[in-house]
């Protein structure tokens, strides 16, 4: 892995022991707090100065001058690599993005789409990029009614992608190194090739029939009729010539170019209706970061199509309208937390893309204090409904797939971006001449006639419109507190996300739990219908077994609560910025309070559930 010139070992095999920090540059003299850790040696670092570093690989890195935690280490060492040429955490945000699209191919990339919040510490100015995919312009309500498969498999469930679009908006407002720099370590990947990381070898194995089905990712991952296995190595030849192109020439290869008409034709004769125009007529939506207060801190996301911001800010407002101060804690936190997300899930199915459905009233309900309020009052402490009492009116929107990257900089400016293809490798396609996977975004959307599997009728704001974007359940965050950076995070896995992110904000910002224990911590999930509270319980990637402690299920049980075992959940990522030591650092070169704005420890984490590895400067 070396050989990709970061430096550090990227992945071990087999997997580290987990719950051991990996301390990366943190300067001797700023260290001495830091002797809690175990096993520090003193090394080399690659500019040549002295560091501490614990001996082993983990979840976690801490730096002061900037991290990225990706769900893939090499993805992350990428980023930062690009912090070091002096980038803004954009610059480092698209490297990351790219490079994700080429070694998890399954999640996200190019033929994909996604959310970006950015925020920027000089002006404290916050932008979301909307780059999600759209309906093409041949797209219809009923397109899928005499085949409702096509919806989610082969090249009819495809959204227009958004995510290249996305990442040149947001460097165009934001990058300092230049476009085509940011492409080079992933042409390379793409070029000479990716090892096979357990990880990938899990999500290939779990799709191999769609893998067998079609040429292009036999290709890539059954080259010799049989799929790779870990420690292989990886190519995805035609997508570096694809990366290289647009490194060249800009997005508009893809979307007004020779990229884009080869991209089309592969589409068309798959049986797809994207059109050049399509791709021409693609619009980025840039706009304020919806900024919301909760619990004493500001969170800074992404406004509908998402549904997470405001999903999140109802949750938590609800469990803040509860008398006693610490609402969240221990077990009746749990059961309170459940009732609260299962009220969340009935009213958030009424939201879809503010340019086509009106749900300004909605919005405001789901912002509103005195709203939350009167959602509190219908949870008892005693006891769970059946799913009637919540009264959802509409089919929950079941998303997939995705991933989830924070990026905070030497500047304190900070990403935090969710992108995706839906399902696992999209619509099951990979684009032969360019090497691009389509998504199969056009799933997340409402149709008439559906059948649902809540037995709800389809959400109507949610229907199939050209241009449209869909509902998303994508909540990528910045936390504020006191206008100053506290954190980022996000998570990846659909319908999970939103109670996920929830959960981990809870954890750290308000039960006072460490970074990494925030994401370790099992989780638990509903989807309103069936009426099942879903534990996490399922021994992970690297071998740490996850699950739910039997006081929490027992109370549960006690207040009617079903419960399900079950072994996926949402993958999360989480960077904290340590406002503590405020006064400690004041006065210190490049740490403390510049400027106005505070340079604390950063702590950036990778959820071990999918074995990723942060990164730090
Ligand atoms: C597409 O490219 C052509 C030149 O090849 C240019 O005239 C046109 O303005 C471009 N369209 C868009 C939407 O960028
Ligand atoms: C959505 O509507 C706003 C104005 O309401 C407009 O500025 C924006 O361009 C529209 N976005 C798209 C992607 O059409
Ligand atoms: C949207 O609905 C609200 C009421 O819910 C109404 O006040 C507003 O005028 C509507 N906006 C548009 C653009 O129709
Ligand atoms: C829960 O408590 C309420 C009073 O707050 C009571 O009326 C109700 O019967 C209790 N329910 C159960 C299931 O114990
Ligand atoms: C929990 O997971 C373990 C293995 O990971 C399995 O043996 C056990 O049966 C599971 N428990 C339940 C209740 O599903």
């Amino acid at each position: 892995m070396a050989r990709y010139g970061f430096g550090i070992p990227l992945l071990g095999y087999p997997a580290p022991a987990r719950n051991i920090t990996t301390l990366t540059r943190i300067q001797l003299g700023a260290a001495l707090m830091m002797i809690m850790a175990v096993a520090l040696v003193v090394v080399h670092n690659s500019n040549g100065k002295w560091e501490l570093r614990l001996n082993n690989q983990g979840d976690v890195v801490q730096s002061e001058k900037g991290v990225v935690a990706a769900d893939d280490g090499r993805c992350s060492e990428i980023g930062v690599s690009m912090l070091r040429e002096g980038g803004h955490a954009v610059d480092a945000g698209v490297a990351t993005a790219l490079c994700l699209g080429v070694v998890h191919s399954m999640s996200s990339g190019i033929g994909g789409g996604g959310f970006m919040i950015v925020r920027s510490s000089a002006d404290s100015r916050a932008e979301a990029f909307d780059c999600r995919e759209t309906a093409p312009s041949a797209a219809s309500q009923n397109m899928y009614e005499k085949n409702p498969a096509t919806k989610s498999k082969g090249a009819l469930s495809m959204g227009v992608p958004g995510e290249l679009a996305g990442l040149h908006a947001a460097w165009m407002k934001n990058g300092r190194l230049s476009w085509k720099i940011l492409f080079q370590p992933s042409i390379k990947l793409a070029r000479d090739g990716f090892v096979v990381t357990p990880y990938i070898r899990q999500g290939i194995k779990n799709s191999e029939a769609k893998i067998m089905a079609d040429p292009g990712l036999r290709r890539m991952f059954a080259p010799n009729g049989k799929l790779l296995e870990a420690g292989d190595t990886c190519y995805n030849v035609e997508l570096s010539r694809t990366l290289e192109a647009i490194a060249e020439q800009g997005p508009q290869a893809f979307y007004n170019g020779t990229i884009g008409e080869s991209f089309v034709r592969d589409v068309q004769e798959a049986g797809g209706i994207l059109t050049m125009e399509d791709l021409r007529q693609y619009r980025v939506q840039v706009q304020d970061a919806m900024n919301v207060n909760v619990m004493g801190y500001t969170v800074l996301g992404m406004p509908p199509p998402s549904s997470g911001t405001v999903g999140l800010a109802l949750v938590l407002n609800i469990l803040d309208s509860f008398e006693p101060s610490d609402a969240a804690k221990g077990p009746m936190g749990l059961h309170r937390l459940i009732e609260a997300l299962k009220h969340m899930f009935a009213v958030r199915m009424n939201l879809g893309d503010p340019n086509f459905s009106n749900i300004t009233e909605y919005v405001s309900d789901m912002l509103s204090l005195s709203y939350a309020k009167k959602l509190q009052q219908k949870i008892l402490d005693n006891t769970t409904f059946p799913a009637g009492y919540y009264l959802t009116k509409w089919s929950q929107l079941r998303d997939h797939g995705t991933s989830h990257f924070c990026v905070v900089d030497a500047d304190r400016n900070a990403v935090s971006m969710t992108t995706t293809v839906n399902y696992y490798f999209g619509a099951g396609i990979l684009s032969p001449s360019t090497g691009i996977v389509l998504n199969n975004e056009m799933d997340d959307f409402s149709t008439p006639t559906e059948m649902t599997p809540d037995k709800l009728p389809p959400a109507p704001s949610n229907f199939i419109e050209p241009n449209k974007r869909p509902l998303s359940s994508m909540t990528p965050i910045i936390i504020l507190k006191d206008n100053q950076l506290a954190g980022v995070a996000g998570a990846s896995g659909g319908l999970f996300i939103i109670p996920a992110v929830i959960q981990i904000f809870l954890n750290h910002f308000i039960l006072g739990m460490d970074p990494l224990a925030s994401v370790q911590h099992p989780r638990v999930y509903h989807k309103l219908i069936p009426n099942v509270v879903l534990y996490e319980n399922w021994t992970v990637i690297d071998g740490e077994h996850i699950e739910l402690s039997e006081d929490n299920k027992i109370f549960l049980e006690e207040r009617g609560h079903h419960l399900k075992a079950q072994a996926t959940g949402a993958i999360s990522q989480l960077v904290v910025h340590n406002l503590q030591n405020q006064l400690l650092n004041m006065g210190r070169k490049h740490t403390g309070f510049n400027s106005g704005v505070f340079h604390g420890l950063l702590t950036a984490v990778s959820d071990p559930r999918k074995d990723g590895q942060p990164a730090g400067l």
